[in-house]
């Protein structure tokens, strides 16, 4: 998109931090994974909603870097609620077209997890009709430098000239290499933070902060994004024409 242009164009690509299942848990007084759980509700929603909205991409923070700073138990939660989330809808999900990848460190999850990721990877490569990326195990931190330490080993090995890095050579060694950055992140649960969230694609993302808790997250919510987006003026560090 050229500076100045508004934001007429359809959204490719919205990335969202699911935040605030351990709150909405509490509210309940019930542990925070019963949060978790019903977050994948809203995972499956938000999914769904996507489709419907006619939006390419979709990127969803499902755990971070540090989000090891968590007691076991609740780790080992929502390790548990990836693996059966990803058994569970793989299939339907190849069958409408998905594609779906997870961005993120594998070093440090379990094997398991690590088998049905890739799994899940294989079996959907070929599809094109929508992308969805789980971000797990994901920090934008880690992620650059995990891309940095790849990009300086072909250095190393003569095959690429550091001269020809670019920013376009740089974001081809990040997970997300392939997929367009960002137009809109949206974060629930009214934190008003990225907490290490595609620091680099989220560059000229427009943000969205709702006040809903994730396990509430419906299409309702999702509309309402977009029309705050479709509201914003993008202009990329230009102007807008008069
Ligand atoms: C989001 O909900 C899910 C993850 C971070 C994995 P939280 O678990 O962060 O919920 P709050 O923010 O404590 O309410
Ligand atoms: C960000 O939420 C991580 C995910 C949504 C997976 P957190 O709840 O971990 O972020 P902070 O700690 O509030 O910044
Ligand atoms: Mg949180």
């Amino acid at each position: 998109m050229t500076p100045g242009e508004n934001t007429d164009r359809p959204v490719q690509h919205v990335a969202i931090i699911m935040d605030g299942n351990g709150r909405w848990a509490q509210q309940r007084g019930r542990p925070r994974a019963f949060g978790h759980s019903q977050g994948v509700e809203a995972v499956r929603e938000a999914v769904r909603a996507a489709g419907e909205l006619e939006i390419k991409y979709l990127t969803l923070f499902g755990f971070s870097t540090e989000n090891w700073r968590r007691p076991p138990h609740e780790v080992d939660a929502l390790f548990d609620l990836m693996k059966r989330f990803v058994d569970a809808d793989l299939e339907k999900l190849h069958e409408e077209g998905v594609k779906i990848r997870i961005a993120g460190r594998r070093e440090g999850l379990d094997r398991d997890l690590v088998g049905i990721i890739e799994r899940a990877e294989r079996r959907t490569a070929g599809n094109s009709s929508r992308c969805l990326t789980i971000a797990f195990n994901y920090g934008g931190r880690d992620e650059i430098v995990r891309a940095a330490r790849r990009l300086a080993r072909e250095i190393a090995e003569g095959q690429l000239d550091p001269e020809s890095v670019d920013e376009e050579t740089f974001a081809g060694f990040l997970d997300t290499a392939e997929i367009p950055d960002p137009d809109l992140v949206i974060r629930t649960s009214g934190e008003h933070r990225t907490s290490n969230f595609l620091i680099w694609q989220a560059a000229y993302a427009e943000l969205v902060f709702l006040d809903v808790l994730w396990p509430d997250f419906s299409a309702r919510h999702f509309a309402s994004a977009l029309d705050q987006y479709a509201a914003r003026k993008r202009r990329f560090g230009g102007v807008n024409a008069a």
